[in-house]
């Protein structure tokens, strides 16, 4: 049901849904929450129905990827997402990794490192793995993150860009939980993410500011605001949570897992 709530907006392009919704009094509908339509098997893509999933197309895939570089401001948060990460990490997990761009600046920095890149594109895939072909250090997961993560081991940190704001706000926060609890003792995670705005004339200013307007917005955002998400993260015992750097709907925020106490 659509509400009255003006900072409520719901998209609807493709003939889908998503919402767009500001502060912390976030809504959700059926479809925000991954409920199954119920059409058949044949229709679906990883256990979801397949025309809900734009990120399972091969055109949507290609159209992010043409375009990611010109992305406003999007070089200052990796910059300051590079600073946060110490220098002694040893195994890093980029979740919704695409074509691995965090990956391949991580590495320039951490060239020790070892890298795990999980998503669920097969498109996407095809672009990692040409740029990482012959890497020992780099390797991927076919994933969706809609689901529990698998078990992949331990990592001292997770990484990841633009991609969490895609689950519904429930997966999000779990999404946050087994982050937590993947991570070693003391291990971080920063999130690069789009955020949302807490006005709707904020939202169009900020779509302005990247040359974009409603009609070409992902119809697969769930945004959600940037507090909500650092409450969520100190809830689930992270520690030293703070966003280091935001222009507009950008926002880079994470925290540390603790170190065992001696
Ligand atoms: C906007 S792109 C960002 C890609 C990359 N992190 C970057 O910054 O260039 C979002 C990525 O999240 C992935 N993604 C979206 N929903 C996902 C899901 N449920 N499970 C796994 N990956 C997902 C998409 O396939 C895509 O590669």
């Amino acid at each position: 049901m659509e509400g009255n709530d003006p900072r409520e907006k719901k998209h609807r392009l493709c003939g889908m849904s998503a919402i767009y919704a500001g502060g912390n009094n976030y809504k959700l509908d059926a479809r925000a929450l991954g409920a199954s339509n119920g059409r058949t098997e044949a229709n679906e893509f990883m256990g979801m129905p397949r025309e809900e999933k734009l990120w399972s197309s091969p055109e949507h895939a290609r159209k992010y990827l043409a375009r990611a570089d010109a992305l406003p401001r999007r070089t200052e948060g990796e910059a300051t997402l590079l600073e946060f990460v110490p220098a002694g990490v040893t195994r890093v997990l980029d979740l919704g990794t695409g074509a691995g761009r965090l990956i391949g600046l991580m590495e320039t920095v951490r060239p020790r490192a070892e890298f795990v890149g999980l998503d669920f594109s097969p498109t996407m895939f095809e672009a990692f793995d040409k740029r990482f072909v012959g890497d020992p250090r780099v390797s991927r997961v076919a994933h969706d993150f809609a689901k529990k993560l698998p078990a992949m081991g331990w990592f001292d940190c997770v990484i990841s860009s633009f991609a969490i704001h895609h689950l519904a706000h429930e997966r999000k926060r779990s999404l946050y939980a087994e982050i937590f609890e993947l991570l070693a003792p003391g291990g971080i995670f920063y999130n690069l993410e789009h955020v949302s705005s807490p006005t709707e004339a904020l939202h169009d200013e900020f779509l302005q500011a990247i040359g974009m307007s409603r009609e070409d917005e992902d119809a697969e955002n769930i945004l959600l605001d940037l507090d909500t998400q650092l409450k969520w993260l100190r809830e689930l015992g992270f520690k030293a949570v703070d966003c280091h750097w935001k222009w507009r709907e950008l926002a880079l925020f994470g925290g540390m897992k603790p170190a065992k106490e001696s």
